[in-house]
This record gives structure tokens, sequence and C-alpha cells, in this order.
């Protein structure tokens, strides 16, 4: 057997993660290898540091990337600061809540699960009446559910949290660099994000970033060093290894004390990725993301297909809609990924089979992505006989980038 070169066809791709990566990215990537110890080397850590406190929003001294996809941030933070019986709050309302709490209870928590119906998120009162019932240690909560397109509004439960000396964690895997995420004033103790999203980076490393607060456990819970012997003594001591944020942190500090083998190649990728951003400025961002969301929206409902969802609590990254009666979900997939070289997503659990998912996050969120999933996504339905408004999604959406990229020209 002969095995080819590589040599894929290029794709638009749409879905909620993980997306294109940014050309700038992509050369980055091919950077020669330099040594994890290399003064050259160490400097790029510490810039990235610098620009992670800035997508993050944040003063925190910590800011640095677990190595691993997202879930491994998720995993570290909370690995690191749940002790055997602790009690941890997860108001679950898609897939990725399910995950925090399997995570939870892998770690020896005690977890207490909310459970609203996919598609819906929580009135943060209900948050905090049931952290007062409960009183946990920990609060942790996705802020963008990919699986359901929506999004938890975060400050109101960080501003409780805070006052009341618990410890809020995030998910911001798929909404940090695309939505709003502040960090400090949120009063968000850890949060951790993916690099495959809004970040345009391909995936492989978790940002993260926390506070003192959380230090001050990590601290405690620290394997004392004994020469390079492990000390198995400490009873409080972090179950893994790899996620111990204990040693990563000083890994991450001036030190350098050995801990991992930093993947350099992912570091230069992440570092520019974040370059990008701190160049295109955050909120310039976050307004091309909701620019992006709203004209994919707006296209969707001229062509006639039904959101799933309230509007209310949308994620503006991605977009559910519902498969029409009598099309198949799986065909339509297909048919734009192998004619149109466009790739979208289905669904999980409850909502499996019954819509898609279409993401507008990092590189991919761009004007002529979204005029392409439209105009393939019609062609698709009407090829498989589905009633669409033939044309309308299309001409909608240029006549919305048209008045948003040139408001004062259009109203001449
Ligand atoms: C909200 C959210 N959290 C966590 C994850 C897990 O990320 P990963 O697959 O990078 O581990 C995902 C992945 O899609 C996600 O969307």
């Amino acid at each position: 057997m002969e095995y080819q070169e590589l040599n894929l066809p290029s794709r638009t791709i749409m879905t909620p993660g993980p997306v294109e990566a940014d050309p700038r990215v992509l050369r980055a990537l091919s950077t020669p290898i330099i040594g994890q110890f290399d003064p050259q080397f160490l400097n790029l850590m510490d810039e990235t540091s610098d620009l992670l406190r800035y997508v993050f929003q944040t003063s925190n001294h910590r800011a640095f990337p677990v190595d691993g996809t997202s879930r491994s941030g998720l995993e570290a933070v909370l690995t690191s600061i749940i002790e055997p019986g602790d009690k941890v709050l997860v108001p679950v309302f898609g897939r990725f809540g399910y995950l925090l709490t399997e995570m939870v209870d892998r770690a020896g928590g005690q977890t207490h699960m909310m459970e609203a119906e996919w598609g819906q998120v929580y009135d943060p009162q209900d948050v905090i009446a049931e952290i007062k019932k409960i009183n946990p240690k920990v609060v942790a909560v996705v802020h963008g559910e990919t699986s359901t397109g929506r999004m938890q509004p975060l400050e109101e439960i960080g501003a409780f949290c805070r006052e009341n000396d618990i410890l809020f964690v995030v998910d911001a895997v798929a909404t940090l660099a695309g939505v709003e995420f502040n960090t400090d004033e949120w009063n968000v103790d850890a949060v951790i994000t993916g690099t495959q999203k809004c970040l345009a980076v391909p995936t492989g490393m978790a940002p993260l970033t926390y506070n003192d607060r959380i230090e001050e456990i990590l601290l405690a819970r620290k394997k004392i060093e004994r020469g390079l012997s492990y000390d198995a003594v400490n009873d409080k001591k972090i179950q893994s290894n790899y996620f111990d944020l204990s040693q990563i942190q000083d890994y991450w500090s001036p030190d350098r004390l050995n801990h991992h083998t930093e993947s350099t190649t992912m570091l230069y990728a992440l570092r520019e990725g974040l370059r990008v951003i701190k160049e295109e400025g955050i909120k310039s961002r976050i307004d091309r993301h909701t620019k992006h969301g709203k004209a994919l929206s707006l296209g969707l409902k001229a062509m006639g297909v039904e959101l799933f969802g309230e509007e209310e609590n949308k994620l503006p990254v991605v977009t559910i809609v519902k498969v029409p009666e009598g099309i198949s979900e799986q065909a339509v997939r297909q048919t734009m990924l192998n004619q149109f070289g466009i790739e979208i997503a289905g669904a999980f659990g409850p909502l499996k089979g019954k819509v898609w998912r279409i993401g507008s996050m990092g590189y991919s969120s761009r004007k002529n992505n979204i005029l392409r999933v439209l105009s393939a996504l019609e062609s698709t339905l009407t090829y498989f006989g589905a009633k669409v408004n033939k044309g309308d999604a299309v001409q909608a959406t240029l006549e919305y980038y048209a008045e948003a990229d040139n408001p004062v020209i259009y109203k001449v």
C-alpha cells in the first residue's frame, strides 16, 4: 500500500469548532522548533501570558495554556481545586454542562446539578436561590453552550459568589474573543477557553486564567518538594500529575520548574492568534462576530427556515436551524460538504437529527463564508425538495452588509 503525501481539499468550515485557522497562525505553525528553555522561547511564553491577560480582560497574575484540548483546561482547574466531598453546583443547560458534572464527579466532588430544558438558560436569580440552598464551595457553569446555541448571563451570579466567598469557574471555550467576556469585572475566579473556536487557532491548547483565591487552594495542595521524589503523605494532594496546576504554574513562572515538555509549535500558533486579536482589538473583534452572527440569522429567516431557541439568550457565534419536515439532516450536511466543500454540524442528545448547528467563529466569521453557507444551504434544501424562499437569503444578507459596512454611504 502506498501512502500519499497529504493533499486535502480546501473547506469552508462553519461548525461550532474547529473552525478555519487564521492564515498567519498557519504560517507560525511552520516556524522551526527551538528548545523549551531557550531564552527566546521563554520570552514567547511571557508574551503569550501578557496577550492572554488582554484577551481575558484580567489583571490576574496567572494566565497560561494547558497542553491538550479545551477540556484539559477544564479538568486542570476542577481537579486542582476540588477535594473529595467538596460541594459543587453545576447549572446544566446542554452537553458541555454535563461534561463539567462528570469532571467534578471524577475529582471526588459532590455534584449538585440543576438541569434546564435544552434551548433554555437560567434566570440568574434561580441559580442564586440554589446556591443559597446548597452553599457550595464552587459554582461551575458554561458561558456559551455550543450544543444548544445559548448563552448564560454571568454577572449577577459572579457578584453573588464573590460576596459569599464561593468560587466561580466558567467554561468560556466557545465565547472568548467572539463574545464579550470580562473576567475581573464579572468576578470570575477561573476561566478556561479553547483555541479552535473564536481564537482561530487549531485545537490543542486550553488557555486559562485564575486569581489568588484559586491559587491559595493550589498552594495548600502543592506537592512538597523532596528532591525529585513524590510526597505521598500530603493527603490534600491533587489527584492528577498532568493537570496539577500548582506544578504547571511553576513551569509558567520565572523559575521555569520543569513539569511537561511545552509544545513550542502550538505556542507559536497561540501567540500569533492572540497577536491577531490584539491588532484587531477585542471590541472590534466582538463587533465583527456580532455582525456576521446577525447576518447569518437574518439570511436564514429570509430563506424561510426556522431557528431554534429564543432570540434573547442566543449565543451570537452559533446559530441553530431546525431541519424542515421530511428532510434528512445527514443528507443535507453530506451534500453541503461533498458538493460545496462547506461543513456545518449536526447535534447531540435531544437535538440529534432535528437541527443543524452553524458556527460563525474566529477566522470563519467573515462575509464570504456567511454568503457561501446561506447559498449552499438554500440550494441543497431546494435539491431535496424543501420549500424555501429562493434567492431571498443572499439578497437580504447583501443588503444588511451594505448598510452595516457603509452606514453613511448607504443612507445617502
Ligand atoms: C462549550 C464547550 N465546552 C467544552 C468543549 C470541549 O472542548 P474540546 O473538545 O476542545 O475538549 C467544547 C467543545 O466543543 C465546547 O463547545
